[in-house]
């Protein structure tokens, strides 16, 4: 009987594979077929173009004129439209929704010679008109399938819209929280930071680019910008080579490997050569390395940057370096369209590097299915369904509680009782329904987020009692002018701390605007801006009872408030459903499982700060109070909250790790249990130390994570499998090592975790 029945297993088994195998051959075989299909489509296309036809697609401009408006007036905008009609204009960006969209694709196709369709992109960073949490938020949530499906839905709008192409994810690593572009990436770690870009190319891409509702992704930007030099946004960067191959890359060729279709080149310079300009980076490693085979976008004029950077003497020659080191397409600098033509007759540059790139191009379009129908994705009946639909809401709603930290909570002071207390609610974010959407949201509407007042007052039991305290700014904020931040006005103080006094508990909005991080946007400071450190204090003084709730695109230096205010919830800025998620957090609706993906420092001179750092000769005090070792005299080395910190209404246990070796590496195993009385979600972290190596290797490296829900009293054991992948790394010349010897694990809650194991990888 049991035997039969196993056979019949097997045989199920069996046949499962085969239908499988099946399918997966079949599957490969239509993909391979299609792609032979595009090739050669492509191929005939190209022998039918003109140079200039070619050089036309690698020319990509900025919406430059009301396109179902008058015709244009102004002089450059008459040139460019007379460029789209030759053929000479292959992407426009900043072009959005179905009418203006289909407008300039019909004088591509209906007017130019060959009517190739234009590729359409836009910054579709964290949603399109219904807004995510900031890309930094979604990072604490360590959650891939909710991170995938919040670009999944970022792209369906933007695809409804018109919108073919996506400048994201940004995959810059960055240990600076001065840069303002933090808001934008992952964090400081390459490994956290490579299943991120993996999984927001799936979510834009999908399985299937010609689908309407997906989008071609693009990995930006390539490379070393996110190690701006003092955090100064478009600043130089000196990276060395260990940094380079082991930190920097990683999330790029991630994206690579989930098949992402573009990269966008970057504005800085990398150890004394503009990226645009830089053959190791687009030709080297990018095409011949890792055989991407699709195409490179320049960043804004960044070719013609190249001229300030001290790189090319004028325009042509710009052009002529940007295309040989391998930049496909020119965004806005217009010296590709101007200057490719004359550098090819003049023997400068080889046809085949045009040709080349405009295959590239070619070919994600037809890949997008543009040539089967060029109005794919200008349909306004969709349109009108997709954009703002009601389950959007539901999505980024999860993807915001997921992005909530708790950084502190002393004495239990959260969750909030629902009932029968007096709350003041104080701090001018508290109220705004604009900065909780963030900076990098171009097509989003002003005042279109739930405010965390908004979400609080859904919660009837309480009393609840708004004052504003202080504004964050003066006057208007916008995306591309200078803020001008409230440094003096303390008049609303007085009813702030009045509020307070008659409080049971004091909640406090503080932070930045929602346009103090994003390009452009670094600081010198980290504090909380303006006189809001001022009113925290002011509060303080009337009412210890405080929850922080911190609205901000980066991390701060909050020591003070880290010393002295019992709870303190790291907020971000979470998109349209900011408030609803934030007041379910603080009333204990949804316990927080976040986990910081930056450190956060206790003051601006420990920056750059992260916790994957090497080791120095002197990493430690002798103990005896001398100076001569590694460290401030006036700060501590440490930060203030480390990397994988993030707190929840329940506490997590672990207990019993186990490390055993094999030949390929060992199997790492600990229990983890619920010691509280509500259920928690957990990430479970694993950290590496390679303590002796070839080339150093840092203190400490996520390798492993997994994100648990623990029921209370629930124990589970969870298992890591470490292989060369995880313990390998790669040399000073790019080569990938895997080293016997000694290797040390650390597994917990966070990057600071104690519970310590090792083994010995054999020879
Ligand atoms: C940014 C890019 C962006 C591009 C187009 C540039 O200034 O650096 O990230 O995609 O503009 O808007």
């Amino acid at each position: 009987m049991k035997r039969s029945s196993i056979a019949g297993q097997e045989r199920f088994i069996f046949l499962v594979l085969f239908v499988l195998g099946v399918f997966t051959v079949v599957g490969q075989t239509s993909q391979t077929a299609l792609q032979k299909d595009i090739s050669e489509k492509v191929t005939a296309l190209l022998l039918k173009m003109t140079l200039e036809e070619k050089i036309g697609q690698m020319n990509q401009y900025n919406g430059f004129y009301n396109v179902t408006g008058p015709a244009p007036k102004d002089g450059d905008a008459a040139r460019k439209y007379d460029l789209l009609r030759k053929g000479y204009v292959g992407s426009m960006l900043n072009v959005r929704g179905v009418e203006n969209v289909r407008a300039v694709q019909k004088i591509a196709v209906e007017e130019s010679r060959l009517g190739i369709p234009l590729i359409i992109g836009f910054d579709v960073i964290h949603g399109y008109k219904t807004i995510a949490p900031i890309p930094l938020a979604e990072a604490a949530s360590w959650d891939m399938d909710a991170i995938q499906k919040s670009s999944e839905i970022a792209a369906a709008e933007a695809a409804a819209s018109g919108i073919n192409w996506t400048f994201a994810p940004m995959v810059d690593i960055s240990r600076d929280a001065r840069w303002g572009r933090v808001m934008e990436g992952a964090g400081e770690d390459p490994f956290l930071g490579s299943d991120i870009a993996a999984a927001r190319v799936r979510g834009f891409q999908g399985d299937d680019l010609s689908d309407p509702l997906t989008i071609a992704a693009c990995a930006k930007h390539w490379a070393a910008y996110g190690f701006a030099e003092a955090g100064r946004d478009y600043n130089r960067s000196d990276v060395g080579t260990s940094t380079l191959f082991n930190v920097v890359f990683p999330p790029f060729q991630a994206a690579k490997e989930a098949g992402v279709k573009t990269f966008m080149n970057s504005f800085n310079t990398l150890n004394g050569i503009p990226a645009t300009g830089d053959q190791f980076l687009q030709r080297e490693i990018l095409k011949d390395k890792w055989g991407f085979d699709g195409f490179v976008v320049s960043d804004w004029g960044s070719i013609r940057e190249m001229i300030a950077h001290g790189f090319a003497k004028d325009g042509k020659e710009a052009a002529r370096k940007a295309v040989i080191a391998g930049s496909d397409m020119d965004m806005e600098s217009d010296l590709y369209v101007t200057k490719l033509a004359m550098l090819v007759q003049e023997g400068k540059v080889d046809e085949s590097l045009i040709t080349d790139a405009a295959r590239r191009i070619l070919t994600v379009k037809y890949e997008l299915g543009l040539f089967d129908d060029p109005y794919r994705y200008c349909d306004e009946t969709r349109e009108k369904e997709i954009i703002y639909k009601e389950e959007y809401q539901d999505v980024v709603l999860d993807m915001a509680r997921k992005s909530i930290v708790l950084l502190k909570n002393e004495n239990n002071l959260l969750p909030l009782k629902k009932s029968g207390q007096k709350i003041a609610l104080i701090g001018a974010l508290a109220a705004d329904k604009s900065s909780p959407l963030g900076g990098w949201r171009i097509a989003s509407d002003d005042g279109t987020a739930v405010s965390v007042k908004e979400g609080m007052e859904a919660y009837t039991g309480n009393s609840l009692m708004y004052a504003k305290g202080a504004d964050v700014v003066i006057g208007d904020a916008t995306f591309i002018r200078e803020l001008t931040i409230n440094e003096t006005d303390t008049t609303a103080f007085a009813k702030a701390v009045f509020t307070a006094k008659n409080a049971d508990v004091v909640v406090m909005v503080l932070g930045e605007h929602g346009y103090m991080s994003g390009e452009g946007r670094s600081r010198a400071q980290l504090d909380l801006p303006g006189v809001q450190q001022e009113l925290l204090e002011a509060v303080y003084a009337v009412n210890k009872n405080i929850v922080l709730v911190l609205n901000n695109g980066r991390p701060l230096a909050i020591d003070w408030a880290a010393e002295h205010i019992p709870s303190i919830v790291e907020g971000w800025q979470l998109g349209s459903q900011a408030g609803n998620a934030i007041a379910e957090v603080l009333y204990g609706d949804y316990n927080p499982s976040g986990k910081l993906p930056m450190s956060f420092p206790r003051s601006v001179g420990q920056v750059p700060i992260y916790y994957n750092h090497k080791s120095t000769g002197r990493p430690e005090d002798a103990g005896d109070n001398l100076v001569f070792w590694s460290h401030y005299g006036d700060e501590s080395n440490d930060p203030l909250y480390v990397f994988g910190h993030g707190l929840s209404y329940t506490t997590f246990g672990y207990d019993t790790l186990k490390v055993e070796a094999n030949e390929n590496g060992a199997n790492v195993t600990v229990w983890v249990s619920n010691g509280g009385d509500v259920t928690g979600k957990e990430v479970v972290q694993l950290y590496i130390q390679d303590p002796f190596a070839s080339v150093t290797r840092p203190v400490r490296e996520l390798k492993g994570y997994e994100l648990i829900t623990l029921e209370p009293n629930e124990r589970k054991k969870i298992t890591f499998k470490l292989t060369g992948k995880e313990l390998g790394f790669y040399d000073n010349q790019g080569n990938w090592l895997v080293e016997p010897g000694d290797y040390n694990i650390f597994v917990g809650s966070s990057s600071a975790t104690k519970l310590k194991g090792s083994f010995v990888l054999a020879e």
